[in-house]
């Protein structure tokens, strides 16, 4: 699975005939313009949970590493880091959930699912081995061109770490590792049993070509570690805006407090990309229920730059 992906992006995802229930040998033979595909991106594509990781102490967030049962449908869901799929259970529905895996990773993919309400919940009773439908990939991920050559400032902030955690991983894989700069990482959560990716953020710290700040709002149990908020950490550590960008999830609090630090830092607006969160129902701009202004946030997002967020109405 590779992320060199021109075609999806903006487009529905193209999907077969396996809805069908005629038998094969009914069927009349196709001619070739008939056998293409048909696309229809609301067909959710069937993978099995393989395996569950239980991330936060109060067990609200868990990761689902899921494999697809078609191995062709590995291809079809060429993926790029930032971007998000709608996450279905039969009879319970479907939520927006990112992509915390990297397409460098593998076949599998990772999400990383906070407890919320119906469809959420009815995810984390799964057990491995258990079903679970993917729709996607959906949104415009990260600008993965744009970035290269760049230095990487990536800040997150509680469970919205999940879509950087996936560019950090691509960012950070051997074979691309040299088409960035430098990688500066900054993470923060409540507390010490809120942080995700504990022991992946531990073998981070170790690496010599990534600088990696790990922060809690408050220490408790054996944490030895940084104690401040995200906000107040960047203003501490973060390098000079000379040939970056800053890449920026979390709460709305610590967007609000981080934005005018890496302002003062130089970084530009269009310099300073942010990947939104907003209630959505198809994911491929058709029924409206995410724009802001002329934007959906779906299609032409969830990643936009402050510079394209400045432009429209103040809706986040
Ligand atoms: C692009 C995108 C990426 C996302 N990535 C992740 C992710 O990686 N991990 C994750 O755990 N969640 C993620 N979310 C949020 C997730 O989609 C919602 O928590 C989920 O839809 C809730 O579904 P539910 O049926 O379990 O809850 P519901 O029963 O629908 O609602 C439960 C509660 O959650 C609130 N809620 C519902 N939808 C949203 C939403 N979109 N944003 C905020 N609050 C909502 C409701 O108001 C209610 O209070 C993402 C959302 C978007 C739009
Ligand atoms: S969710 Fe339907 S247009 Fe975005």
């Amino acid at each position: 699975m590779t992320m060199d992906n021109k075609n999806h992006l903006h487009a529905p995802v193209p999907q077969d005939t396996r809805a069908s229930t005629a038998s094969v040998s009914s069927m009349p033979s196709l001619s070739p313009r008939e056998q293409k595909p048909i696309s229809n991106p609301y067909l959710p594509l069937q993978t099995r949970v393989e395996t569950i990781r239980v991330e936060t102490d109060d067990r609200m967030l868990r990761t689902f590493i899921v494999r697809f049962i078609r191995p062709d449908d590995v291809e079809r869901f060429r993926y790029r880091p930032g971007q998000f799929a709608e996450v279905s259970l039969l009879g319970r529905g479907e939520a927006p959930i990112g992509i915390a895996s990297s397409p460098t990773e593998g076949d599998a993919l990772a999400f990383t699912i906070h407890r919320a309400g119906i469809v959420t919940t009815a995810i984390h009773q799964l057990r491995p081995g258990d079903l679970l439908g993917v729709r996607g990939p959906l949104g415009n991920g990260f600008p993965i061109e744009r970035l290269e050559g760049c230095n990487l400032v990536i800040i997150g902030g509680g469970f919205a770490f999940t879509t950087l955690r996936s560019l950090a991983v691509y960012a950070m894989a051997p074979h691309h590792r040299g088409r960035f700069g430098r990688i500066t990482i900054l993470y923060g959560a409540r507390r010490p049993g809120l942080l995700l990716y504990r022991s992946e953020l531990r073998e981070w710290q170790e690496r010599s070509d990534i600088e990696v700040f790990v922060t809690v709002d408050a220490a408790e149990g054996e944490w030895s570690g940084r104690v401040g908020f995200v906000p107040a950490v960047t203003k501490d550590v973060a390098p000079g805006s000379d040939n970056a960008f800053a890449l920026v999830c979390g709460p709305p609090m610590m967007i609000k407090y981080t934005l005018p630090i890496l302002s003062d830092l130089g970084f530009p607006p269009e310099r300073i990309l942010l990947s939104l969160e907003m209630r959505m129902k198809c994911g491929i701009g058709i029924c409206g229920r995410c724009n802001i202004g002329p934007k959906y946030v779906c299609r032409d997002g969830p990643v936009f730059s402050l510079a394209e967020l400045k432009k429209l109405p103040p809706e986040y």
